[in-house]
């Protein structure tokens, strides 16, 4: 674990960076320092592998003094990445990913053996190996500078920023890379980043940095959703934090209908049996859903109603759930399962009684934590 105890950073000019911060990171996580520009970030990132001394307070890693060790082994066992990479422009991609294994004396060979399994490792086709940083896009980079950081595959990574400068779509690939290398590797993640969104996508835990970095929160992004501890938190929270917290509840508490499923091919007294649902869920032979039908008319492929998104009870969200029925034009989710056939429908009632419920649970495990 690394322990921020009490830390306090005052540049030569006065300025105060970061104000008696104190916060226990937690191993094999991904803690998310987040705050408006200023707030002391990067500073804080840069006192644990010590690129910059506190003016006050210690930081332990492991319960030893960071003072203890060599400057050179601490940052051995911290990767570092940073916005836009930060690559050496006139290596190429595989020998920019083994620079730090050449540093400690791994021969070529092996560096670069290391450098080809990292660039699979992080979503990088082998043929980029030869090219130069600039023949690369943002993304890209951005791969090779996560690449470059676990070469020597040290216990932590220290990223800043390190998904800012790419556009939305790109930084989503990137994010949703780094949760499947995290959920692989298990490393202890200090990630600071400016953007709400992507601390609460990525972080098991989330600080709220203040101006004159001061700590606002220190709690799981669920927390912070439903109990901001200030006006500040929940203004940087922004809008719709209710419908977005419905990201953390899990969907498959819900009561699924199946009576409404019936084949495009139904005869007679399998609609007969269907007759008292207020709509019915069409599938294809496969059990594929096709679109909705009023009870009552026979069944015409052509004139189904677009049952839009469908959620997959269990990997998806109450919010996905709930989206889902807010979309459909019945006001009814269908439920499929990984192979995209429907098991059941549920209507924006059924949705809204489980997210009360689902309050429920939160709110008497909050109490039951505290
Ligand atoms: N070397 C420095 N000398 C003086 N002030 C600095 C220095 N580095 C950062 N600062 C100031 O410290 C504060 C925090 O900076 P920083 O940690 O970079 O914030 P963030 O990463 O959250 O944007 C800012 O007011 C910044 O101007
Ligand atoms: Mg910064």
């Amino acid at each position: 674990m690394i322990r921020i105890d009490a830390v306090t950073k005052r540049y030569d000019d006065g300025t105060v960076a970061v104000d008696r911060l104190s916060l226990d990171i937690p191993d094999g996580a991904i803690t998310v320092l987040v705050g408006p520009s200023g707030c002391g970030k990067t500073t804080t990132l840069r006192m644990i592998n010590r690129m910059v001394e506190p003016t006050e307070g210690g930081i332990l890693l492991d319960g030893a003094d960071i003072r203890q060790q060599p400057v050179n082994s601490l940052r051995r066992s911290m990767g570092y990445v940073i916005q836009n990479a930060g690559l050496f422009q006139h290596r190429t991609i595989l020998d920019n990913i083994a620079t730090v294994p050449r540093l400690l004396g791994w021969s070529k060979q092996k560096a670069r053996g290391r450098a080809a399994e990292l660039m699979e490792r992080v979503g990088l086709d082998a043929s980029l190996a030869k090219r130069y940083p600039y023949q690369l896009s943002g993304g890209q980079q951005q791969r090779v500078g996560v690449a470059r950081a676990l070469a020597a595959d040290p216990p932590v990574l220290l990223m800043d920023e390190p998904f800012s400068a790419v556009d939305p779509v790109v930084r989503k690939g990137l994010q949703d890379e780094l949760l499947r290398i995290q959920d692989e590797l298990g490393k202890t993640i200090v990630f600071v980043t400016h953007d709400i969104d992507e601390a609460i996508k990525l972080g098991t835990m989330v600080a709220v940095l203040r101006e004159g970095g001061r700590l606002a929160q220190f709690a799981p992004p669920a927390e912070l959703l439903s109990a901001p501890a200030d006006a500040f938190v929940e203004d940087f929270l922004g809008a719709d934090r209710g419908i977005r917290r419905l990201s953390f509840f899990p969907s498959d508490a819900l009561e699924l209908a199946t009576a409404p499923l019936v084949p495009l091919d139904a005869d007679a007294d399998r609609l007969a049996a269907a007759a008292d649902a207020p709509y019915l869920l069409v599938t294809d032979a496969d059990g594929r859903p096709l679109g909705w039908a009023e009870p009552g008319a026979p069944l015409d492929r052509d004139r189904l109603l677009d049952h839009g998104r469908p959620f997959r009870p269990g990997t998806d969200s109450l919010r996905t759930a709930l989206d889902g029925a807010v979309l459909s034009p019945t006001g009814w989710a269908v439920a499929v399962d990984g192979d995209g056939r429907a098991v059941g429908v549920v209507s924006q009632q059924a949705v809204g009684e489980a997210i009360r419920a689902a309050h429920g649970r939160a709110g008497a495990e909050a109490k039951a934590a505290r």
